[in-house]
């Protein structure tokens, strides 16, 4: 039997908050603000929602299914259900976070450097172009971006080599009540300023002459992103479930809380953007350039700057944590080494591997594939083939070929309706396919 089959979640609570801290991270708290801006607003946010109520919640809960009848990696997991083809399909998944992994924690570690700056109070300042300098800078500057690289592996690393319960559980059960307070905190500073409404209107207007099949497209794509689906994490965390947890329940909170908090964060930095007269399509450089500047004008700014920062790094994290359980769980288990092995082989290559990423935006920027260098190609086949992929596949196994597993899991704690239960099959075996290969061409 695995080595960690028999580890499950201390409480629903803790599983719930370690899943939305999975699904929540610099996707809702960076992308989402200034894509939903560039999207249209509303007409991004209404699909957006659409989506991750239908085919979104759908998937999580499938993975989850997945995940507790299997019991395992995920790609035990996959294999139990579906054999040897879908053994391999699992195994891309594991590779998958282990990818996304080493480059996510690049940008987790300018978060902690922004963090610590804010804190000694060099962040802020009223100048853009030294902001500007100073992020590109950070970037660029390889021994620099490796270092903080390897500070936010370093304690990606540690909470895991805790446990799932010691370690993820208890860290998201402080971690994500507090990155909601405190998102409450600096939307209410954001809101007060004169001007704020701006911004407000910029993110909820509906423009029907926006509403294009591109901007649809790209919600869909994000609802994906947003909500971890197609790497593995769902379905090992599905694998600590206790029997008695309530699978499409549990999916619906984990959905609202990331749907929430995408908006809270959309809240929080708008407002403020537009009340100092920003510019709200600063892409990238929105959360380490504009918002910054924005704080270096406002009453107790730089507070609010070492709050704000807080909020990024524990969303950063919680999310770097699900993906590096799904490589290590998968090393527990088919590889039989000890956590602790595993999760030190994963700290000493992810290193190296994130090192080539973080390296790819100074030194190594010649360095090339499809024009794009290899941060944002690794990005982009991540987000635009593998997860998408493994979405597919937990779609076509999970509606298809082990339709009653699937049912059995859905329905283990309460009956739900026959209408449910319809409306998830169907989504299962036609929808979600049909949707994933239209992300999929597009995004190619
Ligand atoms: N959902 C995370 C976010 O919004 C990103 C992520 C994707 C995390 C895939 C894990 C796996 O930032």
């Amino acid at each position: 039997m695995s080595t960690n089959s028999n580890t499950q979640w201390g409480s629903r609570i803790g599983f719930i908050l370690a899943g939305a801290g999975s699904a929540i991270g610099l996707g809702a708290i960076w992308k989402f603000p200034f894509w939903a801006g560039t999207n249209g607003g509303a007409a991004f946010i209404i699909p957006y929602i659409f989506f991750t109520f239908t085919i979104g919640i759908v998937l999580l809960i499938a993975e989850l299914t997945v995940g507790r009848s299997g019991r395992g990696s995920a790609m035990h997991a996959l294999k139990v259900a579906g054999g040897p083809i879908f053994a391999v399909l699992g195994a891309l998944t594991v590779l998958s976070s282990y990818i996304i992994l080493s480059y996510y924690s690049v940008v987790g570690g300018w978060c902690v450097k922004y963090l610590v700056d804010s804190v000694l109070g060099n962040l802020v300042s009223n100048d853009p172009k030294l902001l500007s300098a100073n992020f590109e800078a950070l970037v660029t500057n390889g021994p620099v971006n490796l270092a903080w690289h390897f500070v936010f592996l370093s304690i990606t690393c540690g909470v895991i080599a805790l446990g799932v319960v010691r370690g993820i559980e208890r860290l998201s059960k402080y971690l994500m009540p507090t990155l909601f307070i405190l998102m409450i905190f600096i939307i209410i500073r954001s809101l007060t300023l004169p001007g704020a409404l701006q911004g407000v209107e910029f993110l909820f207007k509906f423009d029907p002459s926006t509403v294009t099949l591109g901007n649809i497209l790209n919600a869909m794509g994000f609802t994906f992103f947003s909500l971890s689906i197609g790497s593995g994490i769902m379905i090992t965390y599905g694998a600590y479930l206790k029997n008695n947890t309530d699978i499409p329940n549990s999916s619906l909170w984990i959905s609202y809380l990331a749907v929430q908090t995408a908006i809270l964060a959309g809240l929080m930095i708008m407002p403020a953007v537009f009340a100092l007269g920003q510019n709200p399509n600063a892409g990238p450089g929105l959360v380490f350039v504009t918002i910054p500047l924005v704080f270096s004008q406002i009453p107790m700014g730089g507070l609010f700057a070492v709050l704000f920062n807080v909020c990024l790094v524990v969303a950063a994290l919680t999310s770097a944590v699900s993906l590096l359980e799904v490589v290590v769980a998968y090393m527990q288990n088919e590889w039989r080494m000890s956590r602790q092995k595993s999760t030190m082989l994963c700290y000493v290559t992810l290193f190296f591997v994130g090192g080539v990423s973080a390296l790819s935006f100074g030194p190594g920027a010649d360095f090339k594939i499809g024009g794009r260098i290899l941060f944002d190609f690794l990005d982009y086949i991540c987000t635009n083939v593998t997860m998408p992929l493994g979405g597919l596949t937990v779609a076509v196994l999970a509606g298809w070929i082990a339709w009653d597993r699937t049912l059995k899991q859905i329905n283990l704690v309460r009956q739900y309706s026959d209408g449910v239960n319809r409306f998830i099959r169907f989504s299962l075996r036609i929808l979600a396919p049909a949707l994933v290969v239209v992300v999929i061409a597009t995004g190619i």
